[in-house]
């Protein structure tokens, strides 16, 4: 069983067992989370500033390094439709990709 954290939305947390879901998959399940294009890896929309527990999701995709590089994706932060969990996560949502009709505290 993993908990993923979200900081600055009253660190609402998911459990979910271990079935190396994505991240987007887990979050959907207890609240909304922006992802334009339906999770194909075709925006970034989707992204979550990692806090803790980076070594907790698998290693980046090749549509990840390629945001990357294009510095669409910082260091820290992942696309959660492309990473999946593999244990606890923290994790915060970006000012750029918050929605209007949710509270965060910043
Ligand atoms: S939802 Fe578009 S890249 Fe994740």
């Amino acid at each position: 069983m993993s908990t993923v954290v979200i900081a600055n939305l009253q660190s609402k947390s998911i459990h979910c067992d271990d079935k190396r879901e994505s991240l987007l998959d887990i979050l959907l399940t207890e609240t909304d989370w922006m992802h334009a294009c339906g999770g194909k890896g075709r925006c970034t929309s989707c992204k979550a500033k990692i806090l803790e527990g980076m070594d907790n999701l698998m290693p980046r995709t090749k549509v990840e390094e390629q945001y990357l590089e294009l510095n669409k994706l910082r260091g820290d932060e992942r696309l959660t439709c492309q990473a999946c969990v593999t244990g606890d996560v923290t994790i915060k949502v970006p000012k750029e990709t918050q929605l209007p009709h949710l509270i965060y505290s910043e």
